[in-house]
């Protein structure tokens, strides 16, 4: 028996595969390859001692999931593939629907057609909307999403808890990730953004190495203690056992919705400083307006996956921050 992980070549899906392969489960990888390096495999074999199963292809290709499902008994999916970024969502809608919803469709038409019914899916915080208090607790609603991208979470995650209402043989868990940054501490394997980086840890790491001049710090005068935006930041592999964890929630039929995060909010500015405390980099930045679409806080109430999954964040914002030099340093282009 084997967890298919689609986007297994990505960041948190490589992690993730690591973790499964060294809790000793059988893993097969399909990936597009559309924002990932198969080096990753490389590095995977070299950190576990094990290679996964790869199938280079796409989650909207019928024929090759048909093909995977008769090639591999697969128990549970791991689905992270898709297209995670805000801004490009909203300059090209059409490309995040087709990708993220109507993949995810394909992808279980296929597990329906091949009996596999037990499906761990790639959700985000971001499904809470624009309104919602925090901390935010499972027990919301899922609110108004500003950007494409955080729409077609939503969406996906109706779809899901359509499809379990349909059939009781369905059991799906929506998680419901907060902001993972670290890296594998070997520093073989990390987040390998293509380009200027969106996301605030690469573009932190990108200017320590070198690659940027300095950071823009998007906002210095939001209702928070020091002004600048707050987060709750979690290690990537405390995120990749939150995965691990969440499969035995499979053996319920339903939907079973988990926050992954600390809960607890840091700033921009306290994450800027840990970084330089931590790895003695000075980090030049500078304030800069608000960027469209940021909320000013949230964190996580992390509260339901301890009690009913039995896990919580280990790693500390210290780990995070050298987990991230090591791998930026150790491999200033990333994979290529
Ligand atoms: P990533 O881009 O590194 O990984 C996604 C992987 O999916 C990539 O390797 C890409 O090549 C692959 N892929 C994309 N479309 C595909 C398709 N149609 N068929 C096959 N493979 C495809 O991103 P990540 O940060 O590892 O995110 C993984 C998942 O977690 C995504 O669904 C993302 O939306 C979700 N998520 C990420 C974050 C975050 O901050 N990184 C937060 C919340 C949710
Ligand atoms: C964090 C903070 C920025 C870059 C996004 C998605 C979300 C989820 C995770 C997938 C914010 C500030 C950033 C920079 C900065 N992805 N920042 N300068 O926006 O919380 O979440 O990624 O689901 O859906 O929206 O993360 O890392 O982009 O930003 O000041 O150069 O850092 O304004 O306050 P965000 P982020």
């Amino acid at each position: 028996m084997a967890i298919l992980v689609t986007g297994g070549a990505g960041y948190i899906g490589s992690h993730t595969v690591v973790m499964l392969l060294e809790a000793g489960y059988e893993v097969v990888a399909l990936d597009n390859l559309c924002n990932s390096h198969p080096e990753v495999f490389n590095r995977i074999e070299t950190i576990t001692g094990k290679r996964p199963a790869f199938v280079e292809g796409d989650i909207r290709d019928r024929a090759c999931l048909d093909a995977l499902f008769a090639d591999y008994t697969i128990d549970s999916v791991i689905h992270f593939a898709g297209l995670k970024a805000v801004g490009e969502s909203v300059a090209k809608p059409l490309e995040y629907y087709q990708n993220n919803v109507h993949g995810s469709v394909v992808l279980c038409e296929a597990m329906a057609a091949a009996g596999v019914k037990r499906l761990v899916f790639s959700s985000s915080a971001t499904v809470y909307g624009e309104d919602a208090p925090v901390p935010y607790v499972e027990t919301m609603p899922r609110g108004k999403t500003s950007n494409p991208y955080g729409t077609s979470k939503a969406m996906v995650e109706q779809v899901l808890t359509d499809l379990v209402l349909s059939d009781p043989q369905w059991s799906v868990a929506l998680l419901r990730y907060f902001n993972p940054i670290g890296a594998h501490s070997s520093g073989l394997i990390g987040e390998d953004p293509q380009g200027i980086p969106n996301n605030l840890m690469p573009f932190i790491s990108q200017v320590a190495v070198g690659k940027r001049e300095q950071l823009s710090i998007f906002g210095n005068d939001y209702d928070t203690a020091d002004g600048t935006c707050v987060r709750d930041y979690l290690h990537v592999m405390d995120l990749a056992e939150g995965h691990l964890k969440s499969l035995s929630c499979l053996d319920k039929p339903g939907a079973h919705i988990y926050n992954l995060g600390t809960g607890n909010g840091l700033s921009v500015l306290e994450m800027v400083n840990s970084f330089i405390t931590v790895t003695g980099v000075d980090i030049p930045y500078q304030f800069a307006p608000r960027r469209d679409g940021d909320l000013p806080a949230f964190w996580a109430d992390a509260s339901k996956a301890e009690r009913e999954l039995g896990w919580s964040t280990r790693y500390s914002l210290a780990d995070m921050m050298q987990d991230t030099w090591k791998w930026q340093s150790q491999n200033p282009e990333g994979y290529r």
